[in-house]
């Protein structure tokens, strides 16, 4: 090689040299801003800062991301060549085939557990996982949590991202704070009592949808696990009469919880269960309830529980029937009207005036 064609050679390797670090910065930059972002989008707001629950509110914080992290892996690898299948779940199936819990299910109820009781050693706490098939145990007056470690477990095990850790907190047997991580979707939804709810430290609220009726609505409901053919008629018959009512749409998400923060930030505009025995479970509604009603959701009991006080005399839905979070019906809204429309017509109550 000639000397001016090694001088140009080497000109030539030293940009490249410049360009590859060049680009090697920009992505280390973008990384880390994607990191800067991600990290400030979960901070908590500065009108939930001054509220009385936000030292049970910081640690809720950082354990939903820790056990939201956790999920992230499989999350990604399921339906790739990475993935080692279903099989790495450890799935335990608890009262059904359709009702079953994995690995890490278990590993982060542990972790939510573990931490909230060594730092509030006199909490009470109420977990989906340590409870299984048992009754879940009573509120008392006493601070109580209660956690789903993941709620939409099938979506997890699916590798869909409908999926998410939530921990609710109750004072004096009411829900006071809740916390929803979705790790796939990087959606924080946080809500303490009389301070309002967000998402990824934006204030959500349901203000723009008063005018809503069920027949521009979308309306969500879940099948839960149960497969019982009288269960399956009573679901598949509610679901009819409100297509034939008519509604914009029907969605099933596979997550009570982010249904709930889904109506709280007018992605769905009503949610209902418990026509039969798909109804939740405390964990299901504990932390999604402050979030929808602090975004101005109304929440009601669906059926009311057998209450014939319900029910006027003829058998109209009175509007004040309160929903407790041990009750397995319940339907949340953007409004009333759509709130009682979506009801008379999935329990078949007039449904002609619907
Ligand atoms: C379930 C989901 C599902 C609902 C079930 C819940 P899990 O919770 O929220 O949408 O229909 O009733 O049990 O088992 O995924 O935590
Ligand atoms: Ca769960």
């Amino acid at each position: 090689m000639s000397p001016s064609q090694q001088s140009h050679s080497n000109v030539t390797s030293s940009i490249i040299a410049v360009i590859a670090a060049s680009c090697g910065w920009i992505l280390r930059e973008k990384y880390e801003q994607q990191k800067r972002s991600r990290n400030s989008k979960y901070e908590i707001p500065n009108d939930l800062q001054s509220g009385d629950h936000i030292e049970e509110m910081k640690l809720a914080v950082k354990l939903a991301i820790q056990a939201g992290g956790n999920m992230i892996e499989y999350l990604e690898q399921k339906g790739t060549d990475a993935e080692n299948g279903e099989s790495t779940l450890g799935i335990s199936s608890k009262s059904n085939d359709a009702d079953f819990c994995t690995a890490i299910d278990i590993q982060n109820e542990d972790l939510v557990t573990k931490a909230l009781s060594s730092t509030f050693p006199t909490h009470q706490i109420i977990g989906e996982e340590s409870t299984g098939t048992d009754k879940p145990a009573p509120l008392t007056n006493e601070p109580t949590w209660i956690i789903d470690p993941i709620d939409g477990t099938t979506n997890f095990a699916a590798g869909c991202p409908l999926t998410c850790v939530s921990i609710g907190y109750c004072i004096k047997g009411e829900p006071v704070m809740g916390v929803v991580f979705s790790p796939k979707t990087e959606e924080l939804y946080l809500a303490m009592n009389g301070k309002g709810a967000y998402r990824n430290g934006e204030r959500i609220s349901v203000n723009s949808c008063q005018s809503k009726t069920l027949s521009n609505s979308v309306v969500c409901f879940e099948f839960g696990s149960s497969r019982a053919k009288e269960g399956v008629d009573k679901m598949m018959g509610a679901a009819k009469r409100l297509l034939m009512h008519g509604c914009r749409s029907t969605r099933s998400y596979g997550s009570g919880v982010l249904d709930l923060c889904y109506v709280a930030s007018t992605r769905l505009d009503v949610v209902y269960t418990g026509m039969y025995e798909e109804g939740w479970k405390p964990w299901d509604y504990c932390a999604g309830m402050v979030i929808a009603e602090e975004a101005g959701c109304i929440i009601r009991s669906l059926k009311g529980d057998g209450k014939v006080k319900e029910f006027d005399d003829e058998r109209k839905v009175i509007l004040d029937s309160k929903f407790d979070i041990y009750s397995d019906s319940m339907i949340c809204g953007v409004n009333t009207t759509v709130v009682e429309q979506c009801r008379n017509v999935v329990l078949g109550i007039h449904h002609n005036q619907a």
